[in-house]
């Protein structure tokens, strides 16, 4: 296949996993041909490629996955989606609202395929944004190198950098305007994130956007009947919202102020109901994850079902910790 015509392939996959007729099938399909096209212009392939090769790291704020992991996040229909869909919204907003050009965009844990940044550079006029990328897994800055040039979409990109987003430091003049950012898991448990998030948000120029504009995690009661019924409404109680993630939130020594206070009431059924954390993502403005939409949005126990029995009748306190293994946690 010659350069050009990778492009357009890439163009026309593309173009059918936004589009808004597609079905989920037609969006799954997209999202295979693309791993296809990758693998057959020698990139990363994630059937053959082994998977020592760029293995996970341990980060002061939470584990950057391997290689292989990164890549087959290409495979989460609806995240790959979505998240694209918002930062070709989040770039035209930008491009409406600021007439400095070109725009400058970092794309901070850009993985082997550097899926965020390549696709929506299909749908950008040259010479009005610039992707940078930053991986801290060498193999990954390798791959995207490799990638950009046999896209031909050399003219979109600026520079590559073998870094850890939680230290980066923007070492431009020029404004930085995005930032993106997909580094979590659901409850922004593990990956680092909000260490990400708290060091290059105040790097970002007047009005310049952070992606995911927001995270949100909630703290639901959830009834064991739950998964069995259509209508999740009577089975699930929403308590409160513990944390919210977004350019303008500020921590204190690696841990948030109290969260949220919450008391199990004492009519607490703890043989039927267990406390989850649910995550909603905004990406950009409407554009977002939402309830099991994606393994981001799989709700996850807050509290082991063995401890939630002696905490009936009690007030618990929630704090975000951000250590080398970042999460909520909770105490008396
Ligand atoms: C979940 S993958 C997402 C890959 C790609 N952005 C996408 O959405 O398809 C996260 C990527 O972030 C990288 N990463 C995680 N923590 C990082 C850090 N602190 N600094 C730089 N890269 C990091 C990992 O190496 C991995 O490539």
């Amino acid at each position: 296949m010659t350069t050009t015509s990778a492009q357009s392939t890439l163009k026309t996959l593309t173009d059918r996993l936004l589009a808004n007729e597609s079905s989920w099938g037609e969006r799954r399909q997209a999202v295979h041909d693309i791993a296809e096209l990758f693998a057959s212009l020698g990139i990363y392939d994630i059937h053959t490629n082994e998977r020592e090769i760029g293995a996970a790291v341990n980060l002061s704020g939470g584990y950057a996955i391997s290689s292989w992991g990164a890549a087959m996040c290409l495979l989460e229909v609806k995240r790959t989606y979505i998240f694209i869909k918002g930062i070709i919204a989040a770039i035209q907003s930008l491009q409406r609202n600021q007439p400095n050009k070109p725009l400058h965009i970092l794309d901070a844990g850009c993985g082997p395929f550097a899926l965020l940044s390549v696709l929506p550079a299909l749908y950008v006029e040259k010479g009005t944004a610039t992707f940078h990328l930053l991986d801290v897994i060498p193999e990954n800055i390798a791959a995207v190198k490799k990638l950009i040039t046999a896209l031909q979409l050399d003219d979109f990109f600026g520079d590559l950098y073998i870094a850890d987003a939680i230290h980066f430091k923007w070492p431009k003049a020029v404004p930085l305007n995005m930032v993106i950012s997909e580094t979590m898991l659901n409850a922004l448990r593990k990956e680092p994130q909000v260490a990400i998030t708290l060091n290059l948000a105040p790097q970002l120029a007047p009005g310049g956007l952070f992606i995911p504009e927001n995270i949100r995690v909630d703290l639901y009661a959830v009834n064991n009947k739950l998964n069995q019924q259509q209508d999740r409404t009577p089975y699930e109680q929403f308590y409160t919202t513990l944390f919210q993630l977004n350019k303008y939130t500020q921590f204190e020594d690696g841990i948030t102020k109290q969260l949220a206070k919450v008391k199990i009431p004492e009519e607490f059924d703890c043989t039927q109901n267990r406390f989850m954390y649910y995550t909603f993502i905004k990406v950009f403005e409407n554009v977002v994850l939402e309830y099991n939409d994606s393994s981001l949005n799989i709700p996850c126990p807050a509290i082991k079902e063995s401890q939630q029995i002696g905490l009936v009748g009690k007030e618990l306190f929630f704090y975000y910790e951000v250590t080398e293994y970042p999460g909520i946690r909770w105490r008396l």
